[in-house]
């Protein structure tokens, strides 16, 4: 049966969510965000309806089944996600039909899984994270709350992510490693042991096709 949702988050990453959501079948019932300067006005071909409190008020008068809160930056989304569940709203997850994910693993509330994303058997996906486009989260892999794994990205099997980690497009864990709390991997980085929290990894990167003396 189909969905009506709201999100919460009228960017760029929230285009792709309201695609994801069109192409499952769902429909967006009501777009909301936290600038007001946003509100009445068009987006994405559909109107900013206002905030936080507009979202409350509209889920009880309107009748949504959930809120997906469709905002890019990993604290502030897990930040909006603790402030609206506050107020007794319930998130549900987002799958695009193009993504294919395991019988067997876990998808939190509040996730987006978007187009081509491969997520594979026992692997579990906290709430509001975010699997973008193409990326793979293989076996056993456990992504927690509010990280986001970048288009392209390649978890092996066995790798922990920490709560709120940008985990870059197209960055690459080698099996079994971990990476901490609030951690940055830089788009392209590879992973080849823990990684501690609150730090980014590799600091540096180096191309492998060194330009220097051309
Ligand atoms: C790692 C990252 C967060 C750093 O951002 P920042 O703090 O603004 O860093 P800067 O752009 O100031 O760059 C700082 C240095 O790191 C280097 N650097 C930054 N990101 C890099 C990357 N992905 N690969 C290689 N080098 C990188 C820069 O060249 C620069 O080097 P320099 O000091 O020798 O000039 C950012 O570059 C990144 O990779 N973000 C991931 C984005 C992403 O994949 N998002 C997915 C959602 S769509």
């Amino acid at each position: 049966m189909s969905r009506r949702l709201v999100i919460f988050g009228a960017g760029g990453h929230a285009k792709v969510v309201v695609d994801a959501i069109v192409q499952q079948g769902d429909s967006v019932a009501g777009v909301f965000d936290g600038d007001a300067g946003r509100h009445g006005q068009e987006w994405f071909g559909y109107t900013v309806l206002g905030g936080l409190d507009a979202m409350i008020d509209f889920a009880a008068s309107e009748g949504v089944d959930a809120v997906v809160v469709a905002i890019g930056d990993n604290r502030i989304r897990s930040m909006m996600g603790a402030r609206i569940a506050e107020r007794g709203l319930r998130f549900d997850s987002v799958v695009h039909p193009r993504a294919v994910v395991s019988p067997s693993a876990r998808i939190g509330a509040g996730c987006v899984v978007m187009a081509g994303a491969v997520i594979n058997a026992d692997a579990v996906i906290g709430e509001h994270a975010i699997i973008n486009t193409c990326a793979s989260v293989d076996h056993d892999c456990w992504v927690a709350e509010g990280a986001h794994i970048g288009p392209g990205a390649r978890l092996c099997g066995g790798v922990k992510v920490g709560r709120r980690v940008l985990f870059g497009a197209g960055a690459v864990a080698i099996p079994g490693f971990s990476v901490g709390d609030d951690a940055i991997v830089p788009a392209g980085g590879v992973v080849r042991g823990d990684v501690p929290a609150r730090t980014r990894h590799p600091d540096k990167i180096r191309s492998s096709q060194s330009n220097e003396g051309e």
